[in-house]
């Protein structure tokens, strides 16, 4: 009996080392596997980092500076940032009074003027000059231009008029003209974007 449990457990170590090899087999296959996933996810995924990167003409156009220190009160001036129209206007005292008498719950669009400046900046008003209908450019930057019912910027594609504050007031437009990231890079230039 000694004998027969001696062949036992000597035939059954050999098993139980076939089989843990077996396992450590199977995880290096699978190991093995992953790595080479691992290298071919990376290999797929490098060039469409690459890709996916801005180019150099996209960077340099991400940002744009204005120099809005010439811009007297009541003065406009339209410059481009990614591609788009700019507004940047000054308002005089009496324009901002106006945009601040405004009831701001009755907008559709509801902001200050305040919301829309920089702090201590409330003059200087920075807009895209898109229209938020259809995309139109809208009147009023210009010198003589339709500024429309509110003293803003008027949109002559379907009639939205825009107040002093850039803010939508009449007409199928759902949004205030956006305002774009921007802060002042120096005393008397802004950087937008
Ligand atoms: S695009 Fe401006 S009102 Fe339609």
């Amino acid at each position: 009996m000694a004998d027969m449990s001696g062949a036992a457990t000597a035939n059954s170590a050999p098993e139980v080392l076939e089989g843990e090899e077996g396992v450590r087999r199977r995880d290096w296959i699978h190991i093995a596997a992953l790595s080479t996933a691992g290298v071919g996810a990376a290999s797929v995924l490098f060039p469409l980092v690459i890709q996916m990167a801005p180019s150099a003409d996209v960077l340099a156009e991400s940002t744009t500076d204005v120099d809005v220190s010439a811009i007297q009160p009541g003065q406009s001036i339209r410059s481009v940032f990614r591609r788009q129209p700019l507004f940047v206007k000054r308002l005089t005292p009496a324009e901002i009074q106006e945009a601040n008498s405004v009831d701001v719950a009755s907008l559709r669009d509801p902001q200050t003027l305040a919301e829309r400046t920089l702090d201590g900046h409330e003059d200087l008003l920075v807009t895209m000059g898109v229209c938020t209908h259809f995309g139109c450019v809208p009147l009023g930057s210009g010198e003589g231009e339709n500024r429309g019912d509110f003293n803003g910027y008027f949109c002559p594609c379907h009639g939205s008029h825009y107040d002093v504050a850039g803010r939508i007031r009449r007409g199928p437009a759902p949004l205030n003209l956006a305002v774009p990231n921007y802060e002042f890079k120096s005393e008397g230039v802004i950087r937008v974007g």
